[in-house]
């Protein structure tokens, strides 16, 4: 068949989306499969259809790709998809509802506020202690997130992550490990620890730093890694996600993993997470493109 890597996209993560994306598409053309870039900016998702194409390999990030109305229009076109469904997705994407949900699974995630403009900041401090975290519900990349060290700092995070939804979580800070658990064919790959020289692992230190270390398999003991991992595995699965994800978590000083979101159409650059997990596990980029694509015919 004839597959589409959906990629760019209208989000604030297109630029990471078009990375993610060329190289997928890369990857299915090294191996003889016959794929093609396609931007939903500037040409509609029905010509899909006219195209051709009988598969879709969603690439995009962050809205209208990752969140669960793609896959809905391409349901409705009758064209399989790889990751997860309309609903996993929407979920997903929301890492408020997703805290909700995770919360009431059992799964530790921080604790947290939702803010607004009428929010009390002293009664948000007060509760979640200092530094926080304050970010956009729905978005990626840690765009129009900042982690705030005093009090007279909220109103300002508050207003750029409040620029980029209408829902923006307060955060508790865990000090502790960054820790990713990719899942591919419900079995999470080895864990990645990530350590940032200097500040958050934020959109800089993701894509650009060079300095940013990256440990996997994570150096955890196998006892903390299967228990990580298992958590992670039911993290992805009472959210709904099918095929592949990220979810991603802190460990904090006393051993305790923290989950903080689950992302459904993670990186796929030379610098993502994912691929080098699956690497760790012996599968290279190549062959887990594939294992994406052969997962959306089931
Ligand atoms: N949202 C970015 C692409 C990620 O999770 O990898
Ligand atoms: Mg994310």
């Amino acid at each position: 068949g004839k597959v589409a890597v959906l990629l760019g996209g209208r989000s604030a993560e297109r630029e990471i989306s078009l990375k993610s994306g060329h190289a997928v598409l890369a990857a299915l053309q090294r191996s003889q499969v016959d794929a093609h870039a396609f931007d939903p900016v500037g040409q509609p998702l029905e010509d899909l259809l006219k195209q051709g194409f009988d598969r879709a390999f969603i690439a995009l990030h962050g809205r209208y790709g990752e969140d669960g109305s793609v896959q809905g229009a391409l349901e409705l076109m009758d064209l399989p998809y790889t990751g997860s469904g309309i609903l996993a997705s929407a979920l997903a994407m929301d890492k408020w509802r997703t805290k909700m949900i995770w919360q009431a699974a059992g799964i530790s995630t921080p604790d947290y506020v939702m803010l607004d403009a009428d929010s009390n900041f002293q009664e948000v401090t007060d509760r979640l202690g200092l530094p926080l975290i304050i970010k956009p519900a729905r978005e990626g990349s840690t765009i129009g997130l900042n982690k705030v060290d005093y009090a007279q700092d909220m109103q300002s995070a508050y207003q750029t992550a409040a620029q980029h939804d209408s829902l923006v979580i307060a955060e508790q800070f865990i000090q502790g490990i960054e820790l990713t658990a990719a899942i591919l064919d419900d079995v999470p790959l080895p864990l990645v620890r990530i350590d940032v020289t200097e500040g958050l692992y934020d959109y800089q230190a993701k894509y650009f730093s060079e300095s940013t270390r990256y440990t996997c398999p994570s150096g955890l003991s196998k006892i903390l890694t299967t228990r990580i991992q298992e958590q992670a595995l039911y993290a992805h699965r009472i959210l709904g996600c099918t095929g592949w994800s990220r979810v991603d978590l802190i460990l904090d000083k006393n051993g305790q993993p923290f989950f903080l979101e689950a992302n459904t159409s993670p990186g796929m650059t030379n610098h993502s997470l994912v691929p080098m997990a699956a690497q760790a596990a012996g599968i290279s980029f190549d062959e887990l493109v594939i294992q994406i694509l052969e997962l959306s015919c089931e």
